[in-house]
């Protein structure tokens, strides 16, 4: 169907369907007349390109379809990872450039390119990859999927869940982003009520059942606060104990990491040693802990038992409350943790007090924001080096 209108029931939603950011006019002509003759309405046409478009989209949501232009940078793969960074997975992006070179399409097509176009561009070529993208009959390539974060206490009560909240409220209400917080404790996890959002029952029928699990199913599955944060969680009965099992888990991960920017799990530390496979993932695993001796051993325990950082996989440590009754001191905690903190926040009534009103409470809490501000820019991808490298060299 070259160059032929989307059909009614595929047309994409009207906002923000489709941003180009260009650099010269003759382009600009072509992909105008492919959008309008594609029926596509709410396009926003820049004047720029990959820089522009990371540093505007860094700050709203990511439409469906969007065309960047690389002419004039040396190296755009960078950039190009970059943008992933700020984007949703689900936008399908088309780049347009001047060089014809075939590694560089493959480069492109590796990060997560739909499709690389060189100039002068081909109308009918433009359009029928803005089509597929538009009317979804373009599979989006599998290198474009979300961020995955793991957060475990060590020990209960470490403040795992605020951390958790906090960095998924920021990334979706500040950043803009899309987030999915999943509460894999099904039984006692407060995520939700943290959100003040409702549990359901989904949660467990979606890891008993994880075949039914599906765009629509997860739509219905989760409750929504604001525009961007998701999160999916169940508070079951005590009768019996539900303990994730872990192939379920991977293919809820699976379907919600084609969804979401960022991809959250709340893990209970007692499914640890059952998510093994889970937590050898790509991925961010953040490690909460208070200043105790037992939380303090059980850090360096999971540091062990998940094994060296990589440079697709890293563990962040994150001590919190700091200075609370029975909180051993910098140099006797790292000693039994066997590493410093990455991150510190301190033990704070301040903190105590405005969890009590939720998220919504802690987002005014400079003393909790402060505390988790390199965190949010290590996440959000503004911050390359990992906080421990710059917390080391404050301690020497
Ligand atoms: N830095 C802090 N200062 C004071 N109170 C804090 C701090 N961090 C968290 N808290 C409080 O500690 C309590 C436990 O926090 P949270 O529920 O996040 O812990 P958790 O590790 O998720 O616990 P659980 O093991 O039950 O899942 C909450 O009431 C929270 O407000
Ligand atoms: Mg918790």
């Amino acid at each position: 169907m070259d160059g032929a209108a989307p059909s009614e029931a595929g047309a994409p939603a009207a906002a923000s369907t489709a941003i180009v950011f260009v650099k010269d006019h003759d382009s600009e002509g072509v992909i105008r007349q492919c959008l309008s003759d594609l029926a596509v309405v709410a396009t926003e046409f820049k004047k720029g390109g990959i820089l522009e478009a990371i540093a505007d989209l860094a700050t709203r949501p990511s439409p469906h379809l969007l065309i960047v232009d690389i002419s004039g940078i040396d190296d755009p793969v960078g950039p190009i990872r970059e943008l992933a960074n700020v984007c949703d997975p689900t936008t399908g992006v088309v780049v347009i450039g001047q060089s014809n070179d075939i590694r560089l399409y493959r480069d492109l097509k590796a990060v997560g390119v739909v499709e690389y176009f060189f100039k002068p561009l081909v109308r009918a070529l433009v359009m029928r990859s803005c089509n597929g993208i538009l009317t979804g009959s373009t599979a989006q390539p599998s290198s474009r999927t979300g961020k995955l974060i793991f957060v475990v206490g060590a020990r209960g009560g470490a403040g795992a869940t605020t951390v958790a909240v906090a960095c998924c409220w920021h990334l979706a209400e500040i950043k803009k982003r899309r987030v999915c917080l999943l509460d894999l404790d099904l039984q006692f996890g407060d995520a939700a009520l943290q959100l003040n959002a409702s549990p359901s029952h989904a949660l467990i029928e979606a890891l008993e059942h994880p075949d039914r699990v599906d765009d629509l199913f997860l739509d219905r599955a989760t409750a929504r606060i604001g525009e961007r944060l998701g999160v999916l969680a169940s508070l079951e009965t005590l009768d019996q104990s539900f303990v994730p099992d872990e192939p379920a888990v991977l293919l809820v991960l699976e379907q919600l990491l084609k969804r979401s920017r960022y991809v959250f799990v709340d893990v209970p530390l007692i499914s640890v040693p059952h998510l093994m496979q889970a937590l050898h993932l790509p991925s961010t695993i953040l490690l909460v802990s208070s200043g105790s001796l037992v939380s303090a051993r059980d850090v360096g325990r999971l540091r062990k038992k998940l094994g060296a950082n990589s440079a697709e996989r890293i563990v962040i440590h994150v001590l919190n409350e700091r200075g609370a009754a029975e909180s051993l001191s910098e140099a006797e905690f790292a000693r039994a943790a066997g590493t410093p903190p990455d991150i510190i926040i301190q033990y704070s009534r301040k903190i105590a007090v405005a969890s009590r009103l939720g998220v919504q409470g802690l987002q005014d809490c400079p003393e909790l924001q402060s505390a988790l501000l390199p965190l949010y820019q290590q996440l959000s991808g503004e911050e390359d080096a990992p906080p421990r490298w710059r917390l080391r060299d404050l301690f020497r």
